[in-house]
């Protein structure tokens, strides 16, 4: 849809009419085919905030179980607000995009500190919370205060974007607003949280973004324009990101019979905080990991050759080669001077319950 100057706001007007009459078929589906999820059980506000920060750029499937430990360990939010970082990270251990967990923490202490450990209930105090954006905040300030707000992720955007035929590039910050305005118009009084959940839902299970959407189980087709013609697959519009810089590593497992050397990663940039098995920039042959190993003053016994592995991130890729340096008495021979970070000897099962290593390395985790 073109909008521009006076015909816009008119174009808007037509467009909300539209999503007007998609709002009671929506609830209706929605309160009949909703899936059966762990957060929509006894909702209240410090579950729907939880649950809808793990879904962001994680799928369903996979939050289901990180999302049942969380709250069965932090149930509420004094627990999250004064957890050691560490058990927060492992707890979040595979999820990626650490700093959401460190945001669910300092917002935590933000609504012992100035709530009185009570979550705000309207959707301008609950955006002033760290890394809440207007998407959570219309999450939670719908779904469980009934406020007539919109909740537009990535599912809505498609949604809303083949409803209309809507050509503005999602990835533009006036994309959302203007979206985001035209659902307030229709938001009903009544089922705001259901409103907003039907078109996630439908987002999620219909209106698919890869290979064919689900339009026979629509509820909503009879007022869909790109599906009257047949082009759902052009919407939404998302300009393309930049390119992922590539970036070739050599991890390193220095271990002997009982512990294996892990260093913390500093507190600021990619995966910052975590734990890591050293590593170094570029792909190194066997013999100069020996080297390496020497001059960090440790005697190689024997050096293996570690399967390649790949990990991307959202603005990086790391291609990976990995070595198995094994020694007679780590603690003894290994010279710290050699790394910035203190080095950590950690046993077998410390690894695994102790310290949160990124999924990045779970290659080498063996
Ligand atoms: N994706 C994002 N939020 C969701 C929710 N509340 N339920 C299901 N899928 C979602």
């Amino acid at each position: 849809m073109k909008c521009d100057g006076k015909k816009k706001y008119e174009a808007d007007d037509l467009a909300c009419e539209r999503l007007q009459e998609t709002v009671e078929p929506l609830v209706e589906w929605f309160r009949e085919n909703q899936r059966d999820l762990p957060w929509r059980k006894h909702v209240n506000a410090y579950r729907v905030w939880i649950s809808e920060i793990m879904l962001q750029q994680t799928r369903v499937e996979a939050v289901k179980s990180y999302y049942t430990r969380f709250l069965e360990e932090l149930p509420d939010i004094k627990a999250l607000a004064e957890v050691p970082e560490d058990r927060l990270l492992k707890l979040w251990e595979g999820l990626g995009y650490y700093n959401r967990a460190r945001n669910l923490k300092a917002a935590a202490q933000q609504v012992m500190e100035e709530y009185n450990g009570v979550f705000p209930d309207t959707f301008e105090e609950i955006k002033k919370l760290k890394g809440i954006g207007s998407y959570t905040a219309g999450a939670i300030s719908s779904f469980v205060y009934h406020q007539q707000k919109p909740a537009v992720d990535g599912n809505v955007f498609r949604v809303v974007t083949r409803i209309l035929e809507d050509s503005d590039d999602i990835m533009k910050a006036s994309t959302r607003t203007k979206i985001e305005r035209m659902l307030e118009q229709v938001i009903p009084a009544e089922a705001p949280g259901d409103f907003n959940q039907g078109l996630i839902e439908l987002g999620a299970i219909v209106c698919l973004p890869n290979g064919e959407p689900r339009c026979e189980s629509c509820p909503i087709r009879e007022f869909c324009l790109a599906y009257q013609d047949e082009c759902q697959m052009d919407y939404p519009v998302k300009k393309k990101a930049k390119e992922r810089r590539i970036e070739k590593r050599t991890i390193l497992r220095f271990c002997d019979n009982e512990e294996i050397a892990i260093r913390k990663r500093p507190g600021k940039g990619l995966l910052a905080g975590l734990y890591e098995f050293p590593n170094v920039e570029g792909h190194l042959t066997q013999k100069e990991v020996i080297e390496y190993a020497k001059e960090s003053g440790l005697t190689p016994v024997r050096v293996k050759k570690l399967p390649k592995a790949k990990h991307i991130f959202s603005h990086v890729e790391w291609q990976m080669k990995g070595y198995e340096v094994i020694v007679d008495e780590l603690e003894r021979e290994l010279d710290q001077k050699i790394w910035s970070e203190q080095v950590i000897f950690a046993e077998k099962e410390e690894l695994e319950k102790k310290y949160p290593m990124p999924s990045a390395f779970a290659a080498y985790q063996l």
